[in-house]
């Protein structure tokens, strides 16, 4: 008794592990092991409904699908009573099985069978998705045998792709829109107009994509430099989709069960549409496509016009001809109305619609486009800013400014997609930046992706249900390229796809980074550029104020990483030590780590180099105060030494808002050194300038100081490449007291976003030797 209760313990355990080793991403809903595998060979046909148009769309793509992974091209037929055996059959549903709703599927798989079935030819599309993921993960003829019963958690799963920063050619579409529907998500957020670019062409207004789609090209400086063009002839950068791509795109789309949202800005980021047609602007007059940066947004759609919704109403009804989808995105977001306060039109407009200021006047104009987009059975969806000012409840949200925004949308009755700049902006960073090309700021890794929440907790079970789903976005400013766009996109992606499918409580981070090894081989089967950024090391470093050293901690996001790392400054590879837990560094060096695979280093080396100097861990008082935004960690920042990386919020930097840095260091006691160095930083879009000057002054008594030296900067504010410059004094002297005062610029310099306003001023790391 006792043996077989131990007999049946070891074959449950023996379950649950390969209930949890599944291969499939996202991680199905059910999986339950049986005996026994299915293998394909020669003879082994594919058999769905003939006389289904859609399941023979479907039928072939399973064919190719099949044939890529095993190199076997399946013959297919219809079913019937004797055909089972040895085959792989797809079937519809009859009748509808509630449990797997309209996009799930269950899969019976047996040593002499494999059994597909759901509601929809969704569902089957997915299912077939999941087959050929276990085929690619065993050895591409070969399928454990078990039963799947599975259906994604939210209805809508999406992927958002800026063409306006920069235009993406349509076959790079196709592909954009293959990756989604790899990742059973079902939703492709094609933003089409912004400031940059007119994208879509609308017949009745052929200047939209003749002016609107083309600016001048300045692609060789930063996106945030770029000068307006002087002349319209300069206007050579750019592209759109015709109107006979966009249905083909669409149709491609379709065929894979991914809906094409497409949106249409407004009344902001529409100067494309203003180049072409100023006169639906408040002061008619002529603006060119800006090439660049614009902020803030002023240049808008004016609301006191009528011509301004006839031309928006002529613009919908041949995007709505193009894109079936029950929605349409309006955009909505981030416009400064300015122009509206000065326009005596928008004035007029107020009075007679009785609307109490210029958000009520945004809410008037949401409002006025979704009750025509209503009258076509359309539904409008915009970025969250449409709730100011009043939203009927019918409008759905897309929640970018962090789940608040949704959260209260969805205690509003609205229904939401949960977009949050915080987790699914995929235009930042995914790994350091020192080792990543240039990515809008902020950092979001894959692990990062993968803590996403869509559903807030201050949210009850019926409001949780306005929560339709989420999207990544991928805003274009540094993405010049179709490859560049997969390289941001993925793996995180894959990360999203799990989020949104696959059930809460399933979520497993260490089960989900093993499983993403098969993906990765996927992708290289399909030749997409994926970022291996998850192999990048970083180090964790902690300080010991007593013993005046650092310890170090090197950790990845990737599944049972081999770290091999150097502190001599070598390139670190396969023959490096290997990592097995913190180490000390007492010396000044440059740590370099790698994770290596098959012989191989994964990613570029991380380089992070550690200062045990004089002033290590030693007391630091500020004459005034740093940003509260950024303290850096506390009072020792700037002698804990690390010193700020090129990425102005990693946390070690002491950013002073138009502020002089004054820092007196104690060393404890007189000592004895020669130079005295500090880093700083210049970040022209993020309004930091370096210092005019540095002074440094000495003192035994910490009341009487002495200059020992000063260093100006050559570095004009006005260039706009992000870097780090050391300032350093080079003298011999002794003392106890070391004062370092960094000049503020004062205001950001003449052409700047800024100008006039507070600059910035950024220091890390003071270094006494
Ligand atoms: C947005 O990022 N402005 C929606
Ligand atoms: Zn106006």
């Amino acid at each position: 008794m006792r043996k077989q209760i131990l007999l049946l313990a070891l074959l449950l355990v023996n379950a649950a592990v390969f209930a949890q080793t599944i291969d499939v991403i996202p991680k199905p809903v059910s999986f339950e092991k049986h005996d026994g595998n299915f293998t394909l060979n020669s003879s082994t046909r594919l058999l769905f409904d003939q006389n289904n148009e859609d399941e023979k769309v479907l039928a072939e793509m399973a064919v190719q699908l099949i044939a890529d992974a095993s190199g076997l091209n399946l013959k297919v037929q219809s079913p019937n009573s004797n055909t089972l055996e040895g085959n792989i059959t797809l079937q519809l549903n009859q009748p509808y099985n509630e449990q797997i709703g309209t996009e799930g599927y269950q899969l019976e798989i047996r040593n002499d069978r494999v059994f597909l079935n759901a509601n929809t030819t969704a569902g089957l599309y997915y299912g077939v998705q999941t087959i050929w993921q276990m085929f690619t993960a065993a050895d591409g003829k070969t399928l454990s045998g078990g039963d799947i019963t599975d259906s994604p958690r939210f209805s809508w799963r999406g992927m958002h792709l800026d063409v306006s920063r920069h235009f993406l050619p349509v076959e790079f579409i196709y592909k954009y829109i293959d990756y989604i529907a790899l990742h059973k998500m079902n939703v492709f957020h094609w933003h089409l107009v912004d400031d940059q670019g007119w994208r879509i062409e609308i017949k009745k207004y052929p200047k939209l994509t003749q002016v609107g789609a083309w600016r001048a090209d300045r692609e060789d400086l930063d996106w945030q430099a770029r000068k307006e063009p002087v002349k319209e002839s300069e206007s050579k950068y750019g592209g759109f989709y015709t109107q006979e791509e966009i249905q083909s795109v669409v149709a491609y789309a379709q065929k894979k069960h991914v809906t094409v949202i497409p949106e249409i800005e407004m009344p902001a980021h529409v100067m494309s549409a203003l180049a072409a047609y100023p006169e639906y602007s408040c002061t008619g007059e002529y603006i060119p496509v800006p090439p660049g940066g614009i902020w803030p947004i002023t240049h808008i759609y004016c609301a006191g016009k009528e011509e301004t919704f006839n031309f928006l109403e002529d613009v919908l009804s041949e995007v709505m001809d193009l894109f079936p989808s029950r929605y349409i995105h309006i955009g909505g977001d981030e416009a400064t109305k300015t122009e509206w306060e000065k326009c005596e039109l928008c004035q007029q407009r107020m009075k007679d619609e009785h609307l109490a200021d210029e958000h009520e006047l945004q809410a008037y104009f949401i409002k006025r486009i979704e009750k025509f987009l209503n009258n076509y059975g359309r539904q409008l969806i915009g970025w969250d800013e449409i709730l100011e000012g009043g939203l009927n409840p019918s409008a759905t949200i897309m929640s970018w400014r962090g789940s608040a925004p949704g959260t209260k949308a969805a205690k509003l009755g609205h229904d939401v997609v949960m977009s949050p700049a915080s987790h699914c902006y995929f235009d930042y960073y995914q790994g350091d930046r020192s080792l990543e090309p240039q990515a809008f700021s902020g950092h979001i890794t894959l692990k990062k992706v993968y803590g996403f929440e869509p559903v807030p907790e201050e949210l009850s079970a019926e409001e949780a249900k306005h929560i339709l789903g989420g999207q990544a976005n991928l805003w274009t400013e540094y993405v010049p390229t179709g490859e560049h766009a997969e390289y941001m996109v993925m793996p995180r992606m894959t990360a999203l796809a799990e989020v949104l499918w696959s059930t809460k409580e399933s979520r497993d981070w260490g089960d989900f980074s093993k499983r993403l090894e098969s993906q990765y081989k996927r992708f290289d089967k399909l030749g997409i550029n994926y970022a291996t950024s998850a192999f990048q090391v970083s180090a964790d470093p902690e300080l010991n104020i007593d013993k005046k050293i650092i310890k170090v901690k090197l950790s990845t996001e990737a599944w049972q990483p081999e770290i091999r790392y150097t502190t001599d400054g070598s390139e670190p590879g396969i023959n490096s030590t290997k990592y097995t837990g913190p180490f000390e560094i007492t010396s000044t060096s440059t740590v370099k780590a790698v994770v290596v695979k098959n012989g191989k280093p994964m990613s570029k080396a991380l380089a992070t180099p550690f200062f045990i100097h004089k002033a290590i861990a030693c007391p630091v008082s500020l004459k005034y105060p740093n940003s509260k935004y950024y303290n850096a960690g506390g009072d020792l920042a700037l002698v804990d030494g690390i010193k700020g990386s090129i990425n102005h919020s990693d946390g070690n930097w002491k950013g002073f808002n138009g502020d002089d840095m004054v820092a007196t260091v104690d060393l404890g006691e007189t000592k004895s050194f020669s130079t005295v160095n500090v880093g700083t930083l210049q970040n022209y879009g993020a309004w930091i300038f370096y210092p005019g000057e540095m002074i440094v002054e000495t003192s035994n008594d910490g009341q009487n100081f002495k200059q020992l030296g000063r260093v100006k900067n050559k570095v004009s504010p006005s260039n706009s490449k992000t870097q780090i410059q050391d300032l350093e004094v080079k003298k011999k002297t002794s003392a106890r007291y070391v004062r370092v005062t960094l000049k503020n610029l004062g205001t950001c310099p003449k052409g700047h976003a800024g100008e006039g306003k507070a600059a910035w001023l950024f220091a890390d790391e003071i270094t006494i030797e």
